[in-house]
């Protein structure tokens, strides 16, 4: 049977390039790959994380509002600030890879309405440490999963987490110094009114 043109024009050019040798780089292109689900699930668990800080923080802020510490309520409100931020960055990565941001349900958050100030610091400086572990976790899941990308912006929190652990170490060694003086609790109160709020901004594309 005689072959149309056109087909014989398409068998001609398939012989041609299954024959002839593919381009020296051809090996190193890639085209920007989605991470895998089980990643994709983990980062949707950390943006939890991150979010049930931010609410944490939250609370926090609403004791301190109630002792008339407007200094510290101010300070735990720009963490929540700052938590928030932590989430939308890790969403900004699944987003820009073409993945599925989930947003999971918060845990509820409750509070003793007597809480003092180095209380605060104290479990700040818990809820980090355990922030730190986790990031630790996904740091090396990426690593080993060769999810580079993913690990860029991993070695971002781990440096970011240092800062945080370090902020509540300082909130800590302040109060030791002040210890139950009322005049030096209220003038660290006035001080930390002064922390500055984060204005919201397009996000970049992280990296350390
Ligand atoms: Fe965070
Ligand atoms: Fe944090």
């Amino acid at each position: 049977m005689m072959l149309k043109p056109i087909a014989t024009v398409f068998l001609a050019f398939s012989f041609l390039t299954a024959t002839l040798p593919a381009p020296a780089f051809a090996g190193l292109i890639h085209p920007a790959a989605a991470i895998t689900k089980d990643l994709e699930n983990a980062v949707n668990t950390q943006i939890r994380h991150e979010m049930e800080a931010a609410y944490f923080y939250l609370a926090l802020a609403n004791v301190y509002e109630q002792q008339a510490l407007f200094g510290f309520s101010h300070w735990f409100t720009v963490q929540f600030f700052e938590e928030v931020t932590h989430a939308r960055l890790m969403m900004k990565f699944l987003s820009d890879k073409g993945n599925e941001v989930r947003l999971e349900s918060l845990q509820p958050t409750s509070m003793k309405k007597d809480l003092t100030a180095m209380d605060g610091a104290n479990l700040g400086l818990q809820a980090e440490e355990a922030q730190t572990s986790r990031i630790h976790a996904l740091y090396e899941l990426a690593r080993t999963a060769k999810a580079y990308d993913l690990e860029t912006v991993m070695a971002f929190f781990v440096k970011e987490q240092v800062q945080e652990e370090a902020s509540f170490t300082d909130l800590q060694q302040k109060l030791k110094i002040i210890g139950n003086s009322p005049e030096g609790l209220l003038a660290l109160d006035r001080d930390l009114l002064a922390r500055p709020v984060p204005v919201v901004q397009p996000l970049p594309v992280i990296g350390p």
